[in-house]
């Protein structure tokens, strides 16, 4: 089974002819040009050549949509649908030539955000998704895990960055977490990537302090369809209000905000 619908076309499509460059500039990752935007968050030639492709083939195929991408900022066009654009999820692997990063689109209608795909160039792995009609990678159906007890779970986390003023607070949380729950705990380094794999049923659950929209838009969608909770570190909705997200499989929610906040 596949997922195919018109916007879903598109975003593979552009998708596709991104990654080509981005594949072939990690091949190179010597030569590339880096500039600094800020400690910890470097921002390539690739992130830029890549965004330019994702909103070229985004732009042609639906002029009328507006964009949120993480290099260039807002582009205001119809008011309903917002293409959320992260070009590379994972610079510093990229960077360090780690192979684990990820292009990510979400398409926001109404506010909602209703398609998404995260796709990792390097294990040719697409995670893809649109509201009501599940969750796929490589075109096979992904469902959350169903392990339903913390101790027997993965759980991914991220952050802080370098620069982020709440590092404290994040180290802080990380320790706190580990010594309340004796639970393998991963970092990657692609919130994106993070997300999908809590999808995929790889991990269990994933949480981590101030992301961006374009980190999450994508996964919000994908593991809402694969049977997995998005919340923020209290269990509300409030995630992208409270900077906080925190994302499960459907069994494990309550105790990873118990966890979370004792
Ligand atoms: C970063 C990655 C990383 C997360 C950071 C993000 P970038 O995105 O998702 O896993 O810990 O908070 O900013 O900068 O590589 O697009
Ligand atoms: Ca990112
Ligand atoms: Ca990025």
């Amino acid at each position: 089974m596949r997922l195919s619908s018109a916007n879903i076309n598109v975003m593979v499509k552009a998708c596709r002819k991104a990654s080509k460059t981005l594949i072939r500039d990690f091949g190179e990752i010597e030569n590339l040009q880096v500039s600094i935007k800020g400690p910890g968050d470097f921002v390539t030639a690739s992130d830029k050549k890549v965004e330019k492709i994702l909103i070229d083939e985004l732009q042609k195929a639906r002029p009328n949509y507006s964009i949120l991408s993480e290099e260039v900022g807002e582009i205001n066009n119809d008011e309903a649908f917002k293409w959320i654009i992260d070009p590379i999820d994972g610079t510093a692997n990229f960077l360090h030539g780690i192979p684990h990063f990820a292009i990510s689109v979400g398409l926001e209608h109404d506010k909602e955000i209703i398609c998404g795909i995260i796709y990792d160039p390097i294990k040719d792995e697409m995670f893809v998704a649109e509201k009501g009609n599940g969750s796929y990678l490589n075109n096979q159906r992904m469902r959350v895990s169903s392990r339903s007890k913390l101790k027997d779970c993965i759980i991914f986390t991220g952050g802080p960055k370098r620069e982020s003023k709440d590092i404290n607070l994040a180290l802080e949380e990380y320790k706190n977490f580990s010594s309340k729950v004796l639970v393998p705990i991963r970092k990657f380094g692609s919130a994106s990537l993070d997300i999908a794999y809590v999808a995929a049923g790889r991990c269990d659950g994933f949480f981590q302090r101030n992301l961006n929209y374009w980190d999450i838009a994508a996964g919000i969608v994908i593991v809402k369809e694969a049977g997995g909770f998005v919340t923020d570190f209290n269990g509300e909705n409030e995630y992208i209000k409270n900077k906080t997200i925190l994302v499960t499989n459907a069994k494990i929610n309550k105790e990873m905000v118990e966890v979370l906040n004792s």
